[in-house]
């Protein structure tokens, strides 16, 4: 299944099939690197960042690297996107030199108009709206631990954010029942629930909304949480932390899910707020797994968009 030449914004972007063959792909990827050594050869990718990151810039980078290519880290400071330059000139010209764009930004419509203009792939390494790479590593995951995505139940305890509404998007495309818990106030975007409801009805998901942790939790397969302030809210951080208190993953609210629950943080992690230490490291935590596969998942969907595979 071909996605040469494609942009990937939001997971919407892929059919069910698609996205399958991007996790079956990062899957064998990781298996059997070796493989894969030579499959992006002379290629370049470049990395535009307008926040700060530790997982998607160095497993973009350490994956170009394992695959024969080069990456380029662009900070915040070296472009200035948007000031120095608009977002149209740099998406034309760094075109006309690299294979791959990845970029991390604030507005969702930064990468939209960079994807408008690029000539070449531009990947959304997370803005404001979604988060799509990092649900491509939390599928591949979940499906590692329990063998399967279909039919499972998805429970995220959070901000209604970037990552919430990348869960949204990939469990609808995987026939998954996505439960989103937030403080009242604090739902996922409408424009993004229609749209993965509308997508969740062709594959038998469902997406579902509510403000009760403890009842939502009962009998998960999966339970996620983020950052209750994303990058870009650190001033409202300590006004939020009232309201995001009762929607703490702990213990007891893990005990509530199925024994082999697989517990999911993006991370960074704060924690003792959004999760406690001890969740993070019990048996039923794939954090780390999960931060790793970013670099498989990633891996895979640079060789799908550069033709490679
Ligand atoms: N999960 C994630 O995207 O991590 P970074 O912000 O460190 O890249
Ligand atoms: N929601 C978080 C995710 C970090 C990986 C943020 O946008 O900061």
């Amino acid at each position: 299944m071909s996605l040469a030449g494609r942009s990937l914004s939001t997971l919407c972007d892929l059919t069910s099939d698609e996205l399958t063959s991007i996790i079956d792909l990062a899957a064998r990827v990781k298996k059997a690197p070796k493989e894969f050594a030579d499959a992006l050869k002379q290629k370049t990718l470049a990395m535009i960042f307008q926040k700060p990151s530790l997982r998607t810039r160095v497993s973009f980078e350490t994956g170009m690297t394992q695959m024969g290519g080069h990456a380029i880290y662009l900070a915040p400071t070296d472009i200035s996107l948007g000031k120095r330059e608009t977002t149209e000139d740099i998406a034309i010209v760094v075109s006309r030199y690299a294979d791959l764009i990845m970029a991390r930004v604030f507005g969702h419509d930064i990468i939209e108009e960079m994807a408008a203009h690029a000539t070449v792939p531009v990947i959304n390494g997370l803005s404001d709206y979604a988060h799509p790479c990092q649900m491509l590593a939390d599928l591949q995951t979940v499906q590692e631990r329990k063998g399967t995505l279909k039919g499972l139940k998805f429970v995220y305890s959070g901000d209604g954010n970037n990552v919430a509404h990348s869960i949204m998007f990939g469990g609808a495309l995987m026939g998954m029942h996505v439960v989103i818990v937030t403080p009242p106030g604090y739902e996922p975007n409408e424009k993004a629930l229609a749209k993965s409801r509308e997508m969740a009805a062709k594959t038998g998901a469902t997406v579902n909304v509510t403000n009760d942790l403890a009842a939502a939790a009962q009998g998960a397969d999966v339970l996620y949480t983020d950052v209750w302030a994303s990058m870009g809210q650190e001033d409202d951080a300590e006004r939020r932390r009232q309201f995001f208190m009762p929607y703490q993953v702990n213990m007891g609210i893990l005990q509530k899910a199925k024994a082999d629950c697989v517990f999911l943080h993006c991370l960074p992690a704060h924690y003792d707020e959004e999760v406690t230490y001890d969740v993070s490291r019990t048996p039923n935590s794939a954090i780390f797994d999960q931060a790793e596969n970013r670099m498989h998942a990633q891996k895979a969907l640079m060789l799908k968009l550069a033709g490679a595979a």
